[in-house]
């Protein structure tokens, strides 16, 4: 067994360590370094490539720059939208929060785009209303054109280089440092040089994204592969509502690439063979503005009716060349871009081909409104890991519950960012010192890519890391897509188990120390892997459908047995599912108890 002696491993002390350089983690980082913390942030990439970057269509806040607006009236959108699986005081603390944080992230320098009388443009996205529904389409959506993640991620790393936050790119986290006190820190590995690096943190934040590379057609970049969520699993943790995957309507068929709801914020619509806009058959309101997992489940039975496009049926086409170039090239510039690349299309005078695609992982690492991170203690207490926390999308606080609205994944992480960031400091107020560790304690971040490092060295045979993921993408993608049933989960949730075990057989052949990419391939699945065992075991437990959730077997809502949350954890390496409440009690105004869900 390999053993790192104190003299072989960096050691680094900070008040502060985040592990993540997407806006969640750069909004929190801004907060505590403003306030004079030493915060370091450990990323895996150079930070302006973290995956917000990749958000387009923009953020919601309730500023009514276009037509009257009001936070309740957001907080009610979206608790509907979550299919009444939200926990309300966490969603009205965000809806109340939004507008001062964008007006803030204005102040940052965030280049929003403006309408004429010079104030933040907003545009419709889906699922919004006025007046709890009854007054017809909201523009919630504050936008920067369609690029609206990259100009939020810009500006804050800016500001970060101001707030002399301290950034370790190119650093993988292997492992959380953990003891009855609470989270210590965490063990890191220098991508470029091969080294170990230890970072003893007064408070660890977990801030790391989502896990779209679980499936095999997805938008998501290669490097959301969930690194947070399999740390925190590690460690003896849950995962909350995991089975919660969204799909996003509008990805470019076959490859995946977002194609933003703007396009049908700005008036685009979607189209079957027959040329029909077959949207308003199954939301006749908000048609293609209903929510996502309304609009994902719409085109999915398009498909499975044979209404499909192209020679195998598989796709719907988004029509936008109506809204003319001028409007195009102007407010969705970076979609014109997309189409051209990866279909081949002219947006402006031909429709863009789509099919629904994992987007967004709304389950994730269980937290508090704090970013606490949270678990269950005994049948009706939460306990709180102590030094521990977790924002943005591997974090679960849960304000998405079974759908999220677009437009509210850039505000979650500004808004609880900040409010982590706050919390943070009260802990930091009481802990002033750092403990000695024990060199026990980094021991098994070492074995997790020693073991690795030794396979190849050896030349030792066994299944390859491309292999293992396509066929796990593939069992995830054909087992766990919009429509579900026991049968097919059951299936998949067996073939995952396999191929987990399979994967502790598997090697890599690079051996190298230095920018071993294979290395950091064979360990980004290890998280998958584990994130889909989770996520596979809590979506076949749940016989209802709900949000992201649809079961063909059981199609109904079951709010009696099924208004709770899951928590799935990894004991002796088998998958337990245990549940809690939603927390249906807001901050301040009454709950809005659940309500069949139209559009
Ligand atoms: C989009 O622009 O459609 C994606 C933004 C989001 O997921 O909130």
């Amino acid at each position: 067994m390999a053993y790192l002696s104190t003299d072989k491993v960096e050691h680094h002390f900070h008040d502060v360590v985040i592990i993540g350089s997407g806006g969640a983690g750069m909004r929190c980082a801004l907060q505590l370094a403003d306030a004079g913390h030493r915060v370091a942030i450990i990323t895996k990439v150079l930070p302006t490539r973290s995956h917000t970057v990749a958000a387009q269509g923009g953020i919601n806040a309730s500023l009514g720059n276009i037509d009257s607006d009001h936070w309740h009236w957001h907080m009610y959108d979206t608790v509907k939208g979550s299919d009444y699986l939200g926990d309300q005081d966490a969603i009205e603390y965000m809806c109340r929060a939004a507008p001062l944080l964008v007006r803030e992230l204005e102040h940052q320098g965030v280049p929003f785009s403006r309408l004429d009388n010079g104030r933040i443009y907003q545009r419709p996205f889906g699922g919004q209303s006025r007046e709890f529904g009854e007054g017809g389409q909201a523009a919630r959506t504050c936008a920067a054109a369609d690029r609206t993640g990259h100009a939020i991620l810009h500006s804050m790393y800016q500001q970060n280089l101001r707030a002399k936050t301290h950034f370790y790119q190119e650093f993988f986290a292997l492992d959380l440092i953990t003891d009855d006190e609470g989270c210590q820190g965490v063990m890191a590995w220098d991508i470029a040089k091969g080294e170990y690096h230890l970072f003893q943190a007064k408070a660890v934040i977990l801030a790391t994204g989502g896990a779209g590379r679980v499936f095999k057609v997805t938008t998501n970049a290669h490097i959301c592969t969930g690194d947070g969520g399999a740390l925190a699993l590690d460690a003896g943790l849950p995962m909350e509502d995991m089975e919660f995957f969204q799909f996003h309507p509008t990805g470019i068929a076959d490859v995946g690439p977002l194609i933003t709801e703007a396009v049908r914020g700005e008036g685009g619509y979607l189209l079957n063979s027959e040329g029909e806009r077959f949207m308003e058959r199954y939301a006749p309101t908000a048609r293609d503005l209903a929510s996502r997992d309304v609009v994902s489940r719409a085109i999915a039975q398009e498909l499975r009716d044979g209404r499909g496009c192209g020679l195998n049926k598989d796709h719907v086409l988004l029509k936008l060349d109506h809204l003319g170039k001028e409007l195009i090239m102007s407010k969705l510039p970076n979609i014109h871009e997309l189409a051209l690349r990866f279909a081949n299309v002219d947006c402006t005078r031909d429709p863009i081909p789509v099919q629904p695609t994992a987007h967004y992982t709304m389950g994730g690492i269980p937290t508090n409104r704090f970013g606490e991170v949270v678990y269950n203690k005994g049948r009706s207490k939460e306990g709180v890991f102590p030094g521990l926390y977790a924002i943005g999308e591997a974090a679960c606080v849960s304000v998405h519950g079974a759908n999220r609205l677009g437009g509210n994944s850039l505000l979650e992480i500004v808004v609880f960012g900040r409010a982590c960031g706050n919390q943070v400091m009260k802990r930091l107020r009481e802990h002033r010192y750092h403990p000695q560790l024990d060199t026990e304690s980094w021991q098994s971040g070492v074995e997790r890519v020693e073991r690795w490092l030794s396979a190849a060295t050896e030349n030792r045979q066994g299944p390859g890391i491309a292999d293992i993921r396509l066929r796990m993408q593939t069992i995830m993608q054909d087992h766990f897509s919009v429509y579900r049933t026991e049968d097919v989960m059951s299936e998949g949730v067996q073939h995952i188990e396999a191929l987990a075990a399979e994967m502790e057989h598997a090697v890599i052949s690079d051996a190298n120390r230095l920018f071993n990419t294979e290395l950091i391939e064979a360990m980004e699945l290890e998280n998958l892997m584990s994130l889909a065992r989770v996520t596979a075991a809590g979506a076949l437990a749940r016989k209802e459908s709900r949000g992201a959730h649809a079961r063909d077997d059981y199609p109904e809502r079951d709010d009696e047995h099924w208004m709770q949350h899951t928590l799935a954890s990894i004991q002796k390496n088998k998958v337990k599912l245990a549940y809690k409440p939603v927390r249906t009690k807001p901050m301040t105004v009454e709950s809005f108890p659940p309500r069949k869900r139209v559009y």
